[in-house]
């Protein structure tokens, strides 16, 4: 017992995880042609060529690049017809950007409670919050792990409403075979720092819809139209586009994603095994026939097997021992921004988010996730191996003695 850090022995890990982001050659190669050759902005070639390839990459026949996955969000909303007032089914689980590019838009967001196997929205959850007012549904693929898009489509095809996928975090995601973000009318990607494929800030729509990218281009660009005049605007657009230099730096990440995601799946496959055999710790499953990005890695603690030990307990003496275990998001619904102030928000006027719960959705945030970091995933087998025995060095003596856990006081 003695020997967890926590209780003053030695950590078990004090090596760095890989860092993140990864400079390489072929991105310093790309942004100094793009600073000699190119535009640098409107009319570039490497935009251009990025979008390409980032639609052929996702199997979809378009692609715009943006500068944030929450401008994305918007922008796609916004061509999906969202007016002033209407609703937006999103899930309780996910983070602010979902729900505030639906505020963005004028429009309301309905937050859909989930399933706690898979961390993502309940399609049954979705159906049952239909109404009029409905314009759109956002699954989000949490932790790059797919929704279940099969139940999703067919009740966006039997009520003939919008899905919106929000990919920020499943880059080269699949379902049933096919990359995630155009199997609905349109999805959207972050290049946001943190995520597998990063320029810093950046986002994408990607879509199989002509019209609807023709109006996505729109509203990322200044309310501009395809051929039209540079001083010619039709819509409320903005000027959203991304910038040259961030294309530079992600069109070759096009080519190593595939192996960093094989990796990550390497690992993620350890984790599941040798988690699942810990008392009280479970996998999440994935929905249907997916790939996951395996952005994140999340799964779930239940208390009860260790004599009521919180999991925030849990969390710092695993990050005595060096390793970063954490909740992630609180349910979305009763962040103080949904205390909602009518002089601000008035088309939310009335709506009590406060009250609203979502027992999955509370449960899985409050009580039992448990993530650990996206570059975590990305160690090599004695990096993980090293993850897995301090999950293991911890749970063991949670077992043996929980008298001196639960005794255990932090600030
Ligand atoms: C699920 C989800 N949606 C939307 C976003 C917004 O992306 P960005 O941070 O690029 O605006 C993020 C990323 O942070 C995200 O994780």
């Amino acid at each position: 017992m003695s020997d967890l850090a926590i209780f003053g022995g030695d950590p078990l890990r004090v090596e760095p995880f890989p860092e993140w982001p990864r400079t390489t050659d072929p991105i310093l190669d790309k942004i100094s042609f793009t600073l000699q050759n190119d535009t640098w902005g409107v009319g570039s070639n490497v935009i251009n060529e990025f979008n390409v390839r980032f639609a052929e990459f996702h199997d979809a026949k378009y692609s715009i690049s943006v500068h944030s996955g929450t401008s994305a969000l918007w922008v796609a909303l916004k061509a999906a017809g969202v007016k002033a007032g209407d609703e937006v089914i999103i899930p309780g689980y996910t983070f602010i950007a979902t729900a505030s590019a639906v505020i963005l838009a004028n429009a309301v967001p309905v937050f859909a409670d989930i399933n706690l196997n898979t961390g993502n929205i309940d399609p049954a959850e979705v159906a049952s919050l239909i109404t009029k007012k409905t314009q759109a549904i956002i699954p989000v693929h949490v932790a790059g792990a797919p929704a279940d898009m099969d139940a999703l489509l067919s009740i966006s095809e039997k009520y003939g409403i919008p899905i919106i996928e929000d990919a920020a975090q499943a880059h080269g995601a699949e379902w049933n075979g096919t990359k995630v973000g155009a199997l609905g009318l349109g999805g959207i990607f972050s290049f946001q720092t943190s995520k597998n494929m990063t320029a810093g800030e950046g986002g994408a729509v990607v879509s199989n819809n002509s019209d609807f990218m023709e109006s996505c281009f729109s509203y990322h660009n200044c309310g501009r139209v395809k051929n039209g005049k540079w001083y010619e605007h039709h819509r409320l657009g903005s000027n959203l586009r991304m910038s040259a230099l961030n294309a530079a730096v992600l069109i070759p990440q096009l080519d190593t994603l595939a192996t960093d995601t094989s990796l990550r799946e390497r690992n993620r496959g350890m984790l599941d095994t040798s988690l699942s055999e810990l008392p009280g710790f479970k996998p999440m499953v994935p929905a249907g026939k997916s790939r996951s990005a395996n952005h994140l890695y999340i799964c779930r603690y239940d208390a009860a097997e260790y004599d009521g030990i919180s999991r925030e307990t849990f969390f710092k003496v695993m990050q005595a021992e060096g390793i970063f275990t954490y909740r992630g998001y609180s349910p979305l619904y009763h962040e103080p921004l949904f205390i909602i102030n009518p002089d601000e928000y008035p088309w939310l006027d009335g709506r009590d988010y406060q009250a609203l719960e979502l027992p999955n959705t509370e449960r899985f945030a409050n009580q039992e996730a448990v993530w650990l970091k996206q570059t975590y995933l990305l160690g090599n087998d004695e990096d993980t191996k090293d993850i897995i025995r301090t999950f293991e060095k911890v749970t063991s003596a949670m077992q043996k003695e929980p008298k001196k856990f639960l005794e255990l006081k932090f600030n």
